[in-house]
Formats: structure tokens, sequence, C-alpha cells
């Protein structure tokens, strides 16, 4: 999914999701012009490479069809490398998320070639904590800077959301082993939060952060609507205030433990503005999303809260698909991606060239869409 903020990026500039928020007031003609004009001025900084469309899991909750990789077949690790190389030449990228679906010979080359000529780079991977057992050692060599392991709760909601009994304990042992052998300076946990693992992601976080993990990262479901995941995966809304309350007594036990929630959908963020009002009221603008954070200076311990507008991604993220294609968020869902959610494809396109052709391609349709949708949930909220 979506690429994830790690707990080393910066704060930035605020302007932009302020003339975000002021443009859901407005009509939708002048609202879609003023996030034009926002991307013609905020270019992206950070990849998110699926470079294989490749895994053996087929877990209920993936926003990727199990025939995925049949439809989106990759390319070289040449032509990453040729890839990478404009986008940060072009647009001075800097932060790459190596994010689908599993982690291959070939993806590893890529990483490593990465890592070895951008040694500045913020280099991250996701990973179930078992498809990169095979190549572990050579991830280690890599040296990326942080890893991102997928936990879905405790062992029977995540061996349940995963589709495969033994894969919690498999996973732990696997993030485990990367902890040990220092495979990056972060280990950080991730969760999809589902109504199948509400009830247990709380346990989860305790046991495991008895284990020394300390960064949990937790993104509830995201659906392509009509395509996939099912929709009733979603939690409802009593679920989520029930959740985020029992999170708050569950973070104040912990020592030393960062934890965020990330929303990227209008309707989670209307749960919050609805029924956490204390937390929506103090959300503070960020570049491109709402923050809130509960950060004691007397303990280490840290929550936030975050809502990404989707209408936004765009400005943070460049999702480039295994054959180069530059693609709108959720796509994949399709499996075969759909022409209008293409912005053109980086070998056959020079970054600079297509960036600047995206706030009047078909495929910015899909942004519009979804600023209509968030001034529809949070009009009133706002
Ligand atoms: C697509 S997976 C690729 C990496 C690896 N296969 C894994 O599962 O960790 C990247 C992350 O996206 C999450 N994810 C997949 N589908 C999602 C969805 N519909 N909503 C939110 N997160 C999702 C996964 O749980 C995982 O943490
Ligand atoms: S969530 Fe990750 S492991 Fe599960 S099916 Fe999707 S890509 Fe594969």
């Amino acid at each position: 999914m979506s690429a994830l903020p790690s707990v080393i990026r910066a704060a930035a500039p605020t302007e932009v999701v302020n003339r975000w928020r002021a443009s859901l007031g407005a009509t939708s003609a002048s609202a879609c012009g003023e996030l034009k004009e926002i991307y013609r001025e905020n270019w992206p900084t950070q990849g998110e490479l699926i470079v294989t469309g490749a895994c053996d899991f087929q877990c209920v909750h993936c926003i990727y069809p199990p025939e995925f990789a049949r439809h989106n077949r990759g390319v070289s690790a040449e032509d990453w490398r040729a890839m990478l190389d404009a986008l940060c030449e072009q647009l001075d990228m800097d932060t790459f998320v190596y994010g689908g679906r599993s982690l291959t010979t070939d993806g590893l080359r890529v990483v490593t070639d990465l890592r070895e000529r951008r040694p500045a780079a913020q280099i991250g991977l996701i990973d179930n904590g078992i498809s990169m057992l095979p190549r572990k050692q050579a991830l280690v060599d890599a040296g990326v800077d942080w890893i991102d392991v997928s936990l879905d709760g405790l062992r029977p909601a995540h061996d349940l959301q995963r589709g495969r009994d033994g894969s919690f304990d498999a996973a732990v042992r696997g993030a485990l082993w990367l902890k040990e052998h220092g495979a990056a300076q972060r280990i950080n946990i991730l969760t999809c939060l589902t109504e199948l693992n509400i009830g247990s992601v709380c346990a989860m976080i305790r046991e495991v952060n008895a284990l020394g993990f300390k960064n949990f990262f937790i993104t509830p479901v995201t659906v392509a609507e009509s395509v996939r995941p099912a929709a009733n995966l979603a939690p409802s809304e009593e679920q989520f205030a029930h959740f985020m309350r029992e999170l708050t007594s569950t973070i104040s036990e912990l020592d030393d433990a960062w934890v965020e929630v990330l929303l990227f959908s209008p309707a989670y963020a209307r749960y919050v503005a609805d029924l956490l009002p204390e937390v929506w009221n103090s959300m503070e603008s960020g570049r491109d999303s709402l923050v809130w954070s509960d950060k004691r200076p007397s303990s280490s311990t840290a929550f936030f809260v975050r809502y990404f507008p989707l209408s936004l991604t765009g400005i943070r993220e460049l999702i480039v698909n295994v054959n180069g294609d530059v693609i709108v968020p959720k796509a994949m869902a399709y499996g075969l991606i759909r022409d209008e959610h293409k912005f053109g494809n980086l070998l056959r396109t020079e970054p600079k060239k297509l960036i600047r052709s995206v706030p009047d391609s078909t495929a910015f349709k899909f942004y519009m869409r979804e600023l209509e949708c968030e001034a529809h949930f949070l009009r009133s909220v706002m």
C-alpha cells in the first residue's frame, strides 16, 4: 500500500495542507483548480517502488489481487537503475520504499545498487517477515535505513488475515533475526487494521514491544470500492473508537514506544472527528497531512494520529509499477492496470516531463474525485 512515513521524515511547511483544507469549502471547479496548482508547485520527494508483482501469500486484506504478477511483468535491474537515477537527478528524489510485493533476488539487486549509487538516500523496505528469509544476509549487506515488518494482530488474527497458519510466529522470528543482525537502524512493525484483528492489535503491540520493537505504524484497511479487498473488512466507527481508547491506555503502560495511526480515507478521518473530537480538534497542519500528537517530555513514548488526504498523495510519493508505469494509489487493486490510472512510463518519458504533465492528465481525475469525496465527508467538520 501507500508508502508510510518513517519516523525520520522532518517537519515541513504547512501551506499545502492549509490550501487543501480551504479548498474543501469552495466550489468543485475552483477546488480542482487549486489542486492542480498545488501539484504544479510541489513535486514528489519519495518513490514507492513496486519492483515485483509476485507474492505467494493471499492475504485477505491485500490491495493487490493474487493474479497481479500475471498482468504486470517486471523490467530488468538495469532499467530500474536508469529510472532511479533519473528520479534522483531530475526530481531530487531522496527517499525510496521497496513496497511490493515480496523480496526477490532481482528486487534486492535493485535496492543494493540504489544504496551503492545514492549513499545519502533514505531507503526503506516492507516485508512480511517471511519472503525476505531466503535472502536475509544479502538484505543486511544491502544497508537499508529501515525495514517495516507486517504483523496484523496476535497469532490467530494475523494467521487468519494472512491466510497461513504459523505466519505470525515466522514473521516475529524474521523480525527478531533482522534486529539481532543489525539489518537496519529501525525495524518497524506495520499493521493493517481490519475488523478481523482489531481486538488483538493492542495485545500484539504489548507482546512485540516486550521483544524490543519500538515503532508501530497502524493503518486501517484501504478499500478500492467494488474491487478489493472486501469492504466488510473495514472496522466500524464504534470498533475504531473503542480501539483508539484501548490503544491510548496500552501506550500509557509502555516505557518506550513510538506509535502512529495513519489514516488515508476521509471516512476514517470522519470517525476521529465524530468520536474523538479531542484528537480531531487539536490536529495540526503538516506538509500534506493533519497531525495529532501526544509526546510527553518525561517519557520515551510517543503517539501520533495522522490523516493524509489521498488527493495530496501525489505530492509526496510517486508510485512506480513493475514496468515503469507511474500509477495512482489503489490502481493495483484492478490487477490489470487501467490506462486512466497511468500518468506515463519512466522508461519512455523523462521524470520532469512526466511530472509537469500530471495536473492535465486523465489520471489526475483520480485525485480530483478523491478531493470531492474528502469535501463530502469533511465539509461539516473542517
Ligand atoms: C503490499 S504489502 C508488500 C510487502 C509485504 N508483502 C507485506 O505484506 O508486508 C505492504 C504493506 O501494505 C499493507 N497492505 C496491503 N493491502 C492493504 C490494504 N488494503 N490496506 C492497508 N494496508 C494494506 C500490507 O499489510 C503491508 O504492511
Ligand atoms: S499483504 Fe503482502 S504478503 Fe500479503 S498478499 Fe499482499 S503483498 Fe503478499
